[in-house]
């Protein structure tokens, strides 16, 4: 059996379960869900995503740096590679708020505006991602980075799908245009949660007696990520409600 199976799994398993048991990801995968408020989820996970993905290739390569300078060359070349695969993809999510905008606005109201929607503020678990890399990186144990980003990458395959798939259904096969970063990521974080899980091997073969605090740091990530989901479904409802005026855009 494989060290991730053995040493580290064991304790990450809670929080991916929670991937398909918690309440706002069931509700994502309802095909009840009213249309406009997935649209609308849609759109707030690209315009406040970017914050989430922005500074995501500087924190692998900082990573990366990390490695190199306590000698673990490999890992530390591995995540410098995987870092320049990273360059510029919150740009997708802002290529595909515009789209979505200009759809939304062709058949429904209030009429939003691009800008706006990409200036909204950071809510906490949007903050706490950050802050969690940042403290990772920082640490005596910045290659947390790796757990980190083998959490979140494996979330877009196992969420991903389901979530598309409910969009064809809910919003018709029209709306996948504008979400290339959903679709673009099922695709690339196969390759990119396979580089991960060797990685993963790699670490805990190297320091094993770390691999609890190694998964606490995937489930930490993991969860923040499932609150700010959560935040993006909450404000989209919240949007229906209110008057346009005042609305989220
Ligand atoms: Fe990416
Ligand atoms: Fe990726």
């Amino acid at each position: 059996m494989s060290l991730v199976k053995e040493l580290y799994e064991p304790y990450v398993l809670p929080a991916r379960a929670r991937i398909s048991t918690d309440p706002v990801m069931r509700m994502l995968v309802d095909p009840a869900i009213q249309p406009a408020v997935l649209e609308r989820f849609f759109l707030q996970l690209n315009s406040l995503g970017v914050y989430m993905t922005e500074p995501v290739e500087g924190w692998i390569r900082r990573a990366g740096q990390k490695c190199l300078s306590q000698g673990l060359d490999s890992l530390g070349h591995a995540l410098i590679a995987h870092a320049k695969h990273e360059a510029g993809h919150h740009l997708m999510m802002v290529d595909d708020v515009r789209h979505l905008v200009r759809r939304w606005n062709a058949r429904r109201r209030p009429t939003l505006q691009t800008e706006r929607l990409l200036a909204q503020h950071p809510t906490d678990a949007m903050r706490a991602y950050r802050q969690l890399h940042e403290d990772t990186l920082s640490s005596d144990l910045p290659m947390g980075q790796i757990a980190i980003e083998f959490e979140i990458e494996n979330l877009s395959l196992v969420l991903g799908p389901h979530l598309l798939s409910n969009v064809v259904r809910v919003l018709g096969r029209e709306t996948l245009e504008g979400l290339s970063f959903l679709k673009e990521h099922i695709q690339l974080d196969v390759g990119h949660t396979a580089l991960n899980s060797r990685m993963m091997e790699e670490l805990l073969q190297l320091m094993p007696e770390n691999a609890r605090t190694l998964a606490e740091l995937g489930s930490h990530a993991l969860d923040i990520y499932l609150r700010f989901l959560g935040d993006c479904l909450h404000s989209a409802e919240a949007s229906m409600w209110t008057p346009a005026e005042d609305a989220v855009a």
